[in-house]
């Protein structure tokens, strides 16, 4: 899909997309359409119930004297409701509508006068469309053309379009990172297992991230027996993944990301029923955003020195599998009684965690992981669970969440829940009493934050959607990037 940002031409042909306010007051280009069809558009709105509340559309194809073979009407809604993250979904959803039609190519006018000056909301329109417009569908041999969608270029039509194209550059880079993140956590285990995976994270050097890649031998070394009790099952080694990214002064302490990227989460010995395991390639998610956030601000050339650490395993059953009831001795020296290998997540992060306070001396970290079904009982689809040590990281995420629409919701921490996981044996056992299971989670990875200001996303309920949304399409969503990078855009960067 090919966009572009030119000034309005009413001439153009094909589809083309204009706003209408609330209260069904035409923008200027359906004001001059209307009249040149002859009235098509206010003989529509009258047959109709659409009202121009924000996003709502209405397709009219086939109108005469004008040369476009159809008008879609989007909702503007009040002058004030469309801010960025409005207008991003505005974009997705007039991109949607257009892409069910036969059309080939689409204009999407964008007159001044709504909320945002023209060429911002033009440049958050594109943005949405370009997220709307990602598919996935390279393992499909058998599609039939009449199925696929006819759309290959939308043009945005705005007075200021070099102010527009100016502000999408960056929007583009970030978009570019969701999409690349998206592949990774869309694509089969049998293709994305720790090796092929650290090999399409260093394809990223070209962007200007340093990466490095940890195998076996380096993790032994650095005495990483929790993460590799983990991976010990498999006959896919273990990898892990450090990129950095620096765009400001040297020496100056990064703000680090830490993801969980257990390429295929089958259980271990404490199997997983064949339903659990149905969605378990999506188990790295965490770190397909880590390796996203890294790319995004890359790719724009954030202001700000970052690194990103992730886990590879994959957690399987086999002779070799570490069995409930081992002990295992972290990097931080902590020795942990593994009760469950099924909560291997939080084993991967307590060694990543504690290598990237250790070597990187971050000046905050925030780790993401697909932890526990438990957030999903707890907050839905619709919020990731937020622990914190630290309150003012806590609301800087839930703010820029808000922004950007990613929406995080904060659980606590408290000594009564860190008890539950003292053992018997050994420092600490990697599972709880049975209730409150993500805090118990949270807990555990707190013991590895080190008093570094740390924060934990369990996104096991964001990570991967079932149904369409404006700016996401169902399947794997990418989520945390934007969020991440709106979060470095406030507090980590100039
Ligand atoms: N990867 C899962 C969490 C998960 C479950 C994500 C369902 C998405 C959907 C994690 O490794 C896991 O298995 N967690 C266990 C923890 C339990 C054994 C303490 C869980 O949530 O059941
Ligand atoms: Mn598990
Ligand atoms: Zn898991």
């Amino acid at each position: 899909m090919k966009f572009s940002f030119a000034a309005p031409d009413l001439g153009t042909k094909g589809a083309i997309a204009v706003g209408v306010a609330e209260g069904r007051k035409l923008g200027r280009a359906a004001g001059t359409l209307d009249q040149r069809s002859g009235g098509a558009i206010r003989r529509a709105l009258a047959g109709s119930k659409f009202s121009g509340k924000l996003g709502e559309l209405l397709d009219i194809p086939g109108p005469s004297g004008v040369p476009q073979s159809r008008i879609v009407l989007y909702g503007l809604g009040k002058p004030e409701d469309l801010v960025e993250g409005k207008a991003e979904d505005l974009g997705g959803g007039v991109f949607a509508l257009l892409n069910t039609t036969p059309e080939r190519a689409a204009a999407i006018v964008v007159d001044p006068g709504a909320g945002l000056a023209a060429p911002q909301a033009a440049a958050r329109m594109a943005y949405g469309a370009r997220l709307r417009a990602y598919r996935f569908d390279k393992y499909r041999t058998k599609q039939k053309k009449e199925d696929l969608p006819k759309l290959d270029r939308v043009v945005f039509m705005v007075a200021d379009s070099a102010a527009a194209r100016q502000a999408f550059a960056p929007l583009d880079k970030v978009a570019e990172a969701i999409c690349f993140a998206r592949d990774l956590v869309a694509e089969p285990p049998n293709v994305i297992y720790p090796a092929s995976m650290a090999a399409r994270v260093r394809t990223l050097t070209k962007l200007g991230l340093t990466v490095e890649v940890l195998g076996i031998k380096e993790m032994r070394n650095y005495g990483m027996g929790a993460l590799l009790g983990v991976a010990q099952g498999s006959t896919n080694d273990p990898r892990v993944v450090v990129m950095r990214w620096n765009g400001a002064a040297r020496g100056k302490a990064p703000i680090a990301f830490i993801g969980k990227g257990v390429t295929f989460d089958s259980g271990g010995l404490s199997l997983k029923t064949s339903k659990g395991m149905e969605d378990m390639k999506w188990d790295m998610a965490g770190s397909a955003a880590v390796v996203g956030t890294m790319a995004a601000l890359a790719g724009r050339r954030a202001k700000t020195n970052a690194v990103g650490v992730i886990g590879l395993v994959e957690n399987m059953p086999s002779g070799a599998a570490q069995r409930p009831g081992d002990v295992v001795t972290s990097a931080s020296g902590q020795t942990i009684e593994v009760l469950n290998t099924d909560a291997e997540g939080r084993l991967v992060l307590a060694d990543v965690l504690w290598y990237c306070q250790d070597r990187f001396k971050p000046v905050a970290m925030i780790d993401l992981a697909t932890l526990t079904g438990a957030i999903i009982m707890a907050l839905g689809h619709e919020h990731a669970g937020l622990f914190a040590n630290n309150d003012e990281l806590s609301d800087s995420l839930t703010k820029a969440g808000k922004s950007v629409g990613e929406r995080v919701w904060r659980l606590p921490l408290a000594d009564a829940y860190d008890k539950q996981i003292n053992s018997d044996i050994a420092d600490m056992k990697n599972i709880g009493e049975g209730n409150a299971g993500s805090i118990i989670g949270a807990q555990f990875l707190k013991r590895f934050a080190n008093d570094v200001p740390w924060a934990h996303l369990d996104i096991a309920g964001v990570a991967w959607s079932k149904k369409d949304a404006p700016t996401v399409p169902k399947g794997a969503t990418g989520w945390g990037i934007r969020l991440l990078d709106r979060l470095v855009r406030d507090r980590y960067e100039g």
